[in-house]
């Protein structure tokens, strides 16, 4: 019997067609919709592989009735959905897609920053409103970029990709991360900082740090509030990273400028949000990555590493470095 993969939403059919060509491959029969959890579980259950979205839930009840399982490749670089403890406990490989996605996920973060700064939507929807009367002086007038000091929290690979962004705009490039990287430091100049004094200096916060129990709900009013006036922040790792509520009073208040976000507590976020009523906000549906080529290659690391696992190859891209194939 060929081993079975189970795909939790459907992809193109080019970008799976190395799978079926060698193995039984079930694709969950929507783009948007997500597979419900008991499908997911009665899936799991038979398959081999399995290739999920962020959205799906890894945990020790899906594992424990996976029997056959022996990898899961997860279409994103961070795997904060999976518990990778019980992963590794239970002989599962976890493989996630980095560096093809940095440069994208960076591009869309600078955008989203420079979006905010210069209050691009706000602008747009004011001229296709018929909104636009007259040439005046402050109109829409946002935040100058070029030469302010960006302060960059998680300086990994798409932290590095988006100082070197920086440094094309003659900024001021300062990070907080676990530990010091010494080559941005040599190659780009960046400053190592305290988070305290990375906030209280930066013109521009942006957040990349992924979500794990040290990051979570590390933006709370308090840092807000240490913030300049006319700071603006950015977030494109995970939504639970921020207190919405303490981002949504700061941004009312007055505390920080703007807010530039394509991650949420939960999503897909309520229209009624307040976050979202916010002119001074800069919303987007997690797109980091979401270019078409970049896409792409995200599928095609996921189906590299399934296949590799199942013919008992090196994986490309392991991130439970402890585990080993006992099943
Ligand atoms: C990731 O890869 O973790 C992104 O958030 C998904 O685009």
């Amino acid at each position: 019997m060929k081993p079975y993969i189970f795909i939790t939403r459907k992809l193109p059919d080019e970008a799976v067609s190395a799978l079926k060509e060698k193995y039984e491959v079930n694709m969950w029969n929507s783009e948007e919709k997500l597979v419900p959890r008991d499908i997911l579980l009665q899936e799991a259950a038979k398959a081999d592989a399995l290739l999920t979205m962020l959205s799906e839930k890894v945990d020790e009840e899906l594992l424990s009735v996976s029997k056959n399982l022996k990898v899961v490749a997860n279409l994103a670089v961070g795997f904060d959905n999976i518990d990778v403890e019980a992963a590794s406990a239970h002989g599962v490989a976890i493989c996630n897609t980095p560096d093809v996605l940095t440069d994208s996920t960076a591009d869309l973060t600078f955008a989203l920053l420079m979006a905010a700064a210069r209050r691009l939507v706000e602008a747009a929807e004011f001229v296709k409103e018929g909104k636009w009367k007259s040439w005046t002086p402050l109109l829409l007038a946002g935040q100058d970029i070029h030469h302010k000091t960006i302060g960059i929290v998680g300086m990994g690979s798409i932290g590095s990709a988006v100082a070197k962004r920086a440094k094309g705009f003659d900024m001021n490039v300062i990070y907080h991360n676990r530990s010091r990287k010494m080559d941005v430091e040599n190659e780009l100049g960046a400053v190592y900082s305290s988070f305290d004094d990375l906030v209280l200096t930066s013109d521009f916060i942006v957040c990349l740090t992924p979500l794990t129990e040290e990051t979570r709900n590390l933006f709370t009013r308090e840092v807000f509030k240490k913030m300049k006036k006319t700071a603006v922040f950015i977030n494109a790792s995970r939504g639970p990273v921020v207190n919405e509520q303490d981002l949504y009073l700061a941004l009312k208040e007055g505390e920080i400028a703007a807010a530039g976000l394509d991650v949420f507590e939960k999503e897909p976020i309520d229209e009624n949000h307040p976050l979202l009523q916010l002119s001074n906000v800069v919303a987007l549906p997690h797109i980091g990555s979401a270019s078409i080529e970049t896409r792409m290659g995200m599928m095609k690391l996921c189906v590299d590493n399934i296949d590799a696992i199942l013919s008992e190859k090196e994986p490309l891209t392991l991130v439970n470095k402890d585990w080993t194939l006992t099943r």
